[in-house]
């Protein structure tokens, strides 16, 4: 999987319009296609009910622990946790848009205090869901998204405490790898469906305790910070060959994303609404 920021490319006026940047763009918009199919799901589904505070209806979709009557700290943080997923899928398509960043900067810099909240709140609200509230199926996965709350808080404070020095160029790359990790949730269920199509499901166990869950707990968020690490370093001062090479890996990346998006919305979100 990959992650991109369109505005490397456009930062570097020379190149932008190499392999490298192209691929990057493509990247972008298949990721951008497949958050948008996740926030309208969020938005159709979990929103009006979230709202109009008919929890139960959550449970019409298979949940590890949606709506539990009685549970009222529960069932709120579920709520916010939801309702915060939109904010988050949506903003970090828009903090990547370079033409925002450079027109309206104002807008960029408000976004992305919202985004940093709500990369907060879903982190921290989320390993409460997981460990106070005990909303597991295994423990592998469990510590697969400990793993990316923590790499969720840690970036944020690097992102912020780079902006607030106004060194821009560390705080692009440090918000790219925070958009990286805080994709991760979206690139599981996007990495299941692309697994699904390719491989009927190869290794997925039926408690989700299969060689490829395992994997998968702790690949959602790696592999995007690889694949975010390695267009940081192509773009800032790999060879041609490495360029090339990156370019390849986002072009690769961003079909295998079109697939697991467009199964995602058939098979996990389409049919809830
Ligand atoms: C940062 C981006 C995140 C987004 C966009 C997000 C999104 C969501 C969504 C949409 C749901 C509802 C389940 C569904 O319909 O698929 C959910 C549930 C949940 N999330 Fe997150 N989440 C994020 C981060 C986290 C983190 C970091 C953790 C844990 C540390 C976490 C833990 C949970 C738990 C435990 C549930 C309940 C699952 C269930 O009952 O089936 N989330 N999340």
């Amino acid at each position: 999987m990959a992650t991109i920021d369109a505005s490397f490319a456009s930062s570097r006026p020379a190149r932008r319009t190499d392999w490298l940047g192209r691929a990057a763009t493509f990247c972008y918009l298949a990721i951008a296609a497949g958050q948008l199919l996740f926030t309208a799901f969020i938005l159709a589904f979990y929103y009006p009910s979230s709202l109009s505070g008919d929890f139960a209806a959550w449970n019409t979709k298979p949940l590890i622990k949606g709506f539990v009557a009685g549970d009222v700290s529960g069932n709120l943080f579920f709520a916010a946790h939801v309702l915060m997923a939109a904010v988050i899928s949506f903003g970090g398509l828009v903090q990547l848009i370079p033409a925002i960043r450079g027109r309206w900067p104002a807008v960029h810099r408000w976004n992305g205090r919202v985004y940093l909240v709500s990369a907060l709140t879903l982190s921290l609200g989320g390993l409460w869901l997981t460990w106070a509230r005990g909303t597991w199926l295994t423990l592998t996965g469990a510590f697969g998204i400990t793993l990316d709350a923590m790499l969720i808080l840690t970036f944020a404070a690097l992102a912020y405490r780079a902006a607030r020095a106004r060194r821009f160029a560390l705080h692009r790359s440090w918000a790219l790898r925070l958009f990286a990790v805080a994709s991760a949730v979206w690139f599981m269920r996007v990495g299941y469906m692309a697994w699904g199509i390719a491989t009927g499901g190869a290794g997925i166990g039926k408690a989700m305790d299969g060689p490829f869950d395992i994997l998968l707990a702790f690949a959602n968020s790696l592999v995007p910070l690889a694949v975010a690490e390695l267009y940081l370093r192509a773009s800032a001062h790999g060879t041609a060959a490495a360029r090339k090479g990156v370019a390849a890996l986002l072009g690769v990346s961003g079909l295998i994303i079109l697939g697991g998006s467009a199964g995602a919305w058939m098979v996990m979100w389409g049919p809830y609404l």
